[in-house]
């Protein structure tokens, strides 16, 4: 693996190598043994967003793995007075051993890795958030034993956060439900790729949606650069709230994943996600480990 632009780009045996090898770091970290893959190494960090989980848990994992990370600000690069990044690519492949980049546009991402020549990681795009929903993958393994046949339901926005885990959800055996409004679905080419792979639904009937599901996720209503929609988004949204009654549907021991941050009385109550916060925050804690396995796959034997 080179890169991680986004799951489509990974093959399933890939994806399980990532969850076994970030399931034995967390193990390992646990018991306090070190494992320093990348001792020496560099990451550069290059946050167009805010971000509270995935820049702590980058830091934190390269850190760990016995090396280093640089923030990089666009307040403080050139790319933020315009650098193209076709030429930042290339400098930064001077310098660093790899790039997480989170921006908006997609093609930023695989500009920079297209350009650059050294692995180049995706901390969100407005299109997926590949390394969440690996986190998201280890989390559900973790608490149910196995993810091939469980039934993901996600309700709410068909945004990064859906695309990725209908990739995600299906390439691991997953059967896949978006409850979602008609005018808000997930991407087209990925919904027509999921209904031609595996067990896929999208529907603007949440209860349908989240009928039987072993796990029961959402993201906000608003994501990074939609705030002056927000209240619009309110309105749209409105029924598409994880609550009791639609976990009444669900499986009786079903979990609940959210992304974080979360809304509460929004996309999500207050009473379900302190019910499920020990799923939840072991998942936002799963991203380190994720995390750590994805750069040590992309740049444990790059020079
Ligand atoms: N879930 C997630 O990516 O969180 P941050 O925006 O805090 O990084
Ligand atoms: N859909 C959200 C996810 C945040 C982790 C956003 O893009 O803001």
């Amino acid at each position: 693996m080179k890169h991680l632009l986004k799951l489509m780009d990974l093959e399933t045996k890939e994806i399980i190598e990532i969850l076994n090898l970030a399931d034995q770091l967390k193990y390992d970290k646990k018991n306090g043994i070190e494992h320093h893959y990348l001792k020496g190494k560099t990451l550069g960090m290059i946050f167009q967003k805010s971000s509270t989980r995935t820049r702590v848990s980058f830091e934190v994992g390269m850190y760990d793995l016995g090396g280093s990370a640089l923030f990089l600000s666009p307040r403080d690069l050139q790319i933020g007075r315009g650098e193209p990044v076709e030429d930042t690519a290339r400098v930064l492949s001077r310098y660093l051993d790899g790039i997480m980049i989170r921006t908006f546009e997609q093609e930023e991402v695989e500009n920079l890795a297209k350009y650059g020549s050294i692995p180049v990681i995706n901390g969100l795009t407005d299109y997926c958030h590949p390394c969440q929903v690996l986190a998201d993958l280890m989390t559900i393994r973790e608490h149910k034993g196995s993810i091939k046949g469980k039934k993901l339901c996600f309700i709410g926005d068909g945004n990064n956060m859906a695309n990725s885990l209908i990739v995600g959800g299906i390439k691991m055996g997953m059967s896949v439900a978006i409850g979602c409004p008609k005018t808000h679905k997930p991407d087209a080419d990925i919904m027509k790729w999921a209904s031609e792979s595996g067990d896929f639904l999208c529907t603007d009937d949440i209860f349908e949606a989240a009928k039987d599901a072993d796990v029961v996720y959402t993201d906000v209503w608003a994501s990074m650069g939609e705030e002056a929609e927000a209240e619009e988004r309110k309105k749209i949204f409105a029924g598409y709230q994880v609550n009791s009654e639609l976990m009444s549907v669900a499986k009786p021991d079903a979990m609940v994943l959210h992304c974080l941050p979360a809304h509460r009385g929004e996309e999500i109550t207050a009473d379900i996600l302190e019910a499920h916060a020990n799923e939840i925050f072991d998942e936002a804690e799963n991203r380190l480990h994720a995390q750590k396995a994805v750069m040590v796959m992309c740049m444990k034997d790059k020079n």
